[in-house]
């Protein structure tokens, strides 16, 4: 008889945005690990039946993964990813966030997981962890794919957002067969937060603590109304408020700073700063104010529901950590799909 239940483990599960999207697509998430306390309390407020490990990864004993020996369906790594990413260049060798990714390897080795994907920035696969990856998938009898660049604006989230995709499995048909993703609607930022009322300042008395307007100073308020609504930048502010560290510098720096998004079209990629307008395109399209926590986390394709723990600054980090829920779950229903067919 077909086992219908497919099990998955999560590493660097940060706030839960992964394991959500697995659950969405099917699978049972048995385990996770992560160090941060406030995205593992995050973890717990959602996915109280998971067995969360909160510790540093390269501190955690097999043995306590003993019930998934030889019985996991999906591993997800998605390892912390400043290393790669093209602002960090320099850091790529020295920082020893790289062998974070490596780290994965003792898992699968215990473990023998029957499927695997990788999430990281494009970057990743010209570094040299990769090649090493690869040759110890290879030699644990796996079949591994090409690295793939996958833009969740494709996958049905408001947002762009390229990640660095790889997978790997014991069958090669199965890997083919999961490999091939199904491309979805797009949506705007409009679908994702036109339907949310104005925000307000923060009180006690809101419906919505994660929505609510930050304080502004008068001169980044004067400077916002100068900034065309719908996609306008910063390219519009007249002289004196230009700010001074923008001053003399080409016009291709920096483009997003005290940018807005478009209504109309996807959310540029939401990272750890997504609710600070000095660090990328992070102003609503009309009002003039930086986006809410609220906004960021429907941008990032979580549900309302879905509970926060920590201050503003902690939430804000979590929601831009994330795999969008969405973008993994078209990728988990792949993959869930194949495995299905028992190939
Ligand atoms: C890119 S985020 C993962 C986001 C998560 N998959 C999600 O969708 O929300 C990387 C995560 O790795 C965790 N991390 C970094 N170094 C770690 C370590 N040594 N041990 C355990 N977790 C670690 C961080 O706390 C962070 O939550």
């Amino acid at each position: 008889m077909e086992n219908s239940n497919f099990y998955a483990l999560d590493l660097y599960s940060g706030s839960g945005a992964v394991t959500l999207g697995m659950k969405n697509a099917g699978f049972i998430v048995k385990a996770a690990v992560d160090f941060d306390p406030k995205a593992c309390e995050t973890y717990r407020l959602n996915h109280p039946e998971v067995n969360l490990v909160e510790s540093d990864i390269r501190d955690v004993h097999l043995s306590t993964f003993d019930d998934l020996k030889k019985n996991l369906d999906l591993l997800a790594v998605c390892a912390p990813c400043q290393p790669f990413s093209s602002r960090n260049r320099n850091k790529m060798s020295s920082d020893d966030r790289v062998a974070l990714v490596l780290e994965a390897c003792r898992f699968i080795e215990y473990l023998q997981p029957k499927f695997i994907v990788f999430e990281n920035v494009p970057g990743l696969e010209r570094n040299q962890v990769f090649a090493e990856l690869e040759k110890f998938l290879i030699g644990q009898e796996y079949h591994v794919s090409r690295p793939e660049k996958l833009d969740a604006a494709e996958l049905g989230v408001p947002q762009r957002r390229v990640r660095m995709i790889l997978f790997a499995a014991k069958s090669a048909k199965l890997l083919e067969s999961a490999a091939n993703i199904q491309p979805q609607a797009r949506k705007s930022v409009r679908d994702a937060i036109g339907d949310l009322p104005s925000a307000v300042e923060r009180s006690n008395s809101l419906v919505d603590q994660m929505h609510f307007r930050r304080a502004h100073s008068a001169l980044n308020l004067e400077r916002l109304r100068h900034i065309p609504k719908n996609g306008g930048s910063r390219h519009s502010l007249p002289h004196h408020l230009v700010l001074d560290c923008h001053r003399g510098i080409p016009d291709h720096h920096y483009p997003d700073c005290y940018g807005r998004m478009h209504w109309e079209q996807p959310a540029p990629t939401l990272t750890t700063g997504c609710t600070d307008f000095t660090k990328g395109r992070y102003v609503h399209p009309e009002d003039d104010r930086a986006i809410t926590l609220r906004e960021a986390a429907r941008l990032q394709t979580f549900p309302d529901e879905y509970q926060f723990a920590g201050n503003s600054g902690q939430i804000a980090t979590q929601i831009g950590n994330a795999v969008p829920p969405t973008m993994m779950s078209v990728i988990a229903a792949s993959i869930r799909s194949a495995l299905t067919k028992g190939i």
